[in-house]
């Protein structure tokens, strides 16, 4: 299982969530508010009150290109500040209500 971290500009989220559920697997995501620079952001960009948004996105291996290149490709702008995609290594998940764990709780 996989974690994708997608921060993205606000204004491309519509069509980014609305390509994810297009997606027949498509397992869920939280998203945020978030505030944050890129490797060229000056103290204008730093300051910026403009927000961010945050994809948190768990799923099976198998679907982890597949879903980045759906964020990547409907998050581009190909201005700079389109955002960044992080993927790293879920140990476990346990689904609450039914006690489920790891790819059966996604
Ligand atoms: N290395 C990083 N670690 C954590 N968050 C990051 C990192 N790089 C970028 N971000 C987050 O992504 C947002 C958008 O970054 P941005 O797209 O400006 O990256 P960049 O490297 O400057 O690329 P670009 O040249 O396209 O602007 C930042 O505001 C910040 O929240
Ligand atoms: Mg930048």
């Amino acid at each position: 299982m996989k974690e994708i971290k997608a921060i993205i500009q606000e204004f491309m989220l519509p069509k980014v969530v609305e390509a994810l559920r297009a997606h027949p697997e498509f397992p869920g995501l939280t998203v945020s508010r978030v505030k944050g620079f890129g490797r060229y952001g000056t103290e204008a960009e730093l300051s910026e009150t403009s927000p961010k948004i945050k994809l948190e996105i768990v799923v099976p291996a198998a679907l982890v290109d597949n879903v980045v290149e759906l964020i990547r490709s409907h998050a581009h702008t190909g201005r700079p500040g389109d955002g960044k995609i992080f993927v790293s290594s879920i140990d476990e998940v346990i689904r609450i209500r039914t006690g489920e764990r790891d790819q059966d709780a996604l």
